[in-house]
């Protein structure tokens, strides 16, 4: 049929359940483009519905009157509306709301990575049982195609790594303790101030958040399945600024990185603050911004960066969807996502065996002898020592710490989180050194 008169056919009807920030989003480009998304989709989109849980708060968008309702039935019960965009967050209700969509016969697109990261089994399987699809392109890195990419673009691959900033919230952070020299409460105050952090920015910002996304895209480029148990995970709020500084001395920044590698037939998996050296392009990804490297053994290295959250860039995803999902290609793709796989292929690294070169900083006794205490202990479990910093206390530090004590940085070679678990056992029977001592891996 040619395009023109598709156009003319009755549009497809859309239900939206939740018209917060990125809903709203949704909903304005629908109205405002409608052509743009005809000629896409081969049919008109039309939003039927939108729903809400208080009928009284102001939307900032003009809808038809009688579009938005708080009755989610409205959606689920309406035979003639064909999708339904999920955009509820948190895991219950939404997932009983994705589950009733999927059985009231709608194809559902959604932005929900939490829900899928903890229910995503369920859900795909009902789907498909149902003969429905879900897509979810906004669930990961916001405004850039990185599902799109991972699933449809590298499909000659195997992809071998993905190296990601997948926060905003935490990249915000680290940019702005680096630029300004602030500490990270001074940081995170200026970002929930510019609304690039939530009043309660736990999820963002002790790695949650980039967990969730780094499970989904490990789940579609390795067919594996992990839970975010299984996810070594630390994030940015217990970061010291000295350790910015000193790493900017050894010629590195440092990056909230989320990491998938396959390494010797098992995952290596990990979310956690990492040394990043200045000229590579993770290191360039600055602000509110999210980086995705993805290494395919056809392809080789590939590189993606934009916004990966707020509301245009996260409805650009959303709409997206709606179009593939209209236009037929949703159904195609969701069959052969390899999140079906089973067995899965690959097992998960177990972390002992993770191998990185370490940032290590020790606060130790300002006395002869504690340098060379500390090598012999790391000599003897194989770890060797690529560089040492010495200073005075920085400022920051002499609060916390008993004057006579000094930073010490040391950088290793590659070795095993497991030697190096063992090396600080021993390390924190030393009467010279001030515990907690920190540790970070350094990327590459
Ligand atoms: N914001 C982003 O930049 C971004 C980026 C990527 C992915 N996401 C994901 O997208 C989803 C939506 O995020 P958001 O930022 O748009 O959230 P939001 O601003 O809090 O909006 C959520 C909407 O859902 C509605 N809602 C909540 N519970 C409901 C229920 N039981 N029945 C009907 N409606 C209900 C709310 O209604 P009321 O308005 O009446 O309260 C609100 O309109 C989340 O899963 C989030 O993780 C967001």
């Amino acid at each position: 049929m040619p395009p023109s008169a598709s156009h003319a056919s009755k549009p497809i009807l859309i239900g939206i359940i939740g018209l917060g920030t990125v809903g709203t989003g949704v909903a304005r480009v629908l109205t405002e483009h409608p052509e743009r998304l005809a000629r896409r989709a081969g049919r008109r989109l039309e939003l039927r519905r939108a729903v809400v849980r208080d009928l009284g708060k102001p939307r900032g968008i003009e809808l038809p009157p009688g579009t938005v309702t708080d009755q989610v039935s409205a959606v689920i019960d309406d035979p003639e509306i064909d999708i339904a965009v999920h955009l509820v967050g948190g895991i219950h209700p939404a997932r009983e709301i994705l589950l009733d969509l999927l059985k009231g016969g709608k194809d559902v697109v959604t932005a929900n990575k939490a829900l899928l990261c903890e229910c995503g089994e369920e859900l795909f399987t009902t789907a498909r049982d149902l003969g429905r699809t879900i897509a979810f392109e906004a669930a990961v890195a916001g405004g850039i195609p990185i599902i799109a990419t991972v699933a449809q673009s590298l499909a000659a691959n195997q992809i071998t790594s993905i190296s990601a900033i997948l926060n905003g919230t935490s990249n915000y952070i680290l940019t702005q303790m680096a630029r300004e020299n602030w500490d990270y409460a001074q940081a995170l105050h200026q970002a929930q101030q510019l609304g690039f952090a939530e009043a309660d920015p736990t999820l963002d910002v002790d790695g949650s958040d980039a967990a969730q996304k780094l499970i989904l895209l490990t789940w579609l480029a390795f067919g594996v399945r992990a839970q975010l148990a299984d996810v070594h995970r630390q994030g940015i709020d217990r970061l010291d600024l000295s350790d910015l500084r000193f790493a900017g001395e050894l010629g590195y920044t440092i990056k909230l990185l989320a990491v998938a590698r396959l390494v010797n037939q098992q995952i290596e998996l990990h979310v956690q603050p990492t040394l990043v050296r200045r000229q590579t392009p993770l290191a360039q990804i600055h602000g509110p911004f999210n980086a995705i490297g993805l290494v395919g053994d056809v392809v080789g290295e590939t590189w993606y960066s934009g916004p990966g959250a707020g509301q245009m860039p996260t409805a650009s995803a959303v709409v997206a969807d709606l179009i593939d999902t209209v236009a037929g290609r949703t159904r195609i793709n969701f069959e052969r996502l390899e999140l079906w796989r089973s067995p899965a292929p690959f097992s998960l690294q177990p972390r002992e065996k993770i191998e990185s070169r370490f940032y290590l900083r020790f606060q130790v006794l300002d006395r002869p002898h504690v340098l060379a205490d500390i090598a012999d202990i790391l000599g003897r479990n194989q770890i060797s020592i690529a560089s040492v910093i010495q200073h005075e206390p920085p400022e920051s530090l002499t609060g916390s710490s008993s004057a006579n004590t000094v930073p010490l940085i040391i950088m290793t070679h590659r070795t095993t989180e497991g030697q190096l678990r063992e090396a600080e056992r021993e390390l924190a029977r030393l009467n010279a050194i001030t515990p907690p001592h920190v540790r970070m891996p350094v990327a590459g």
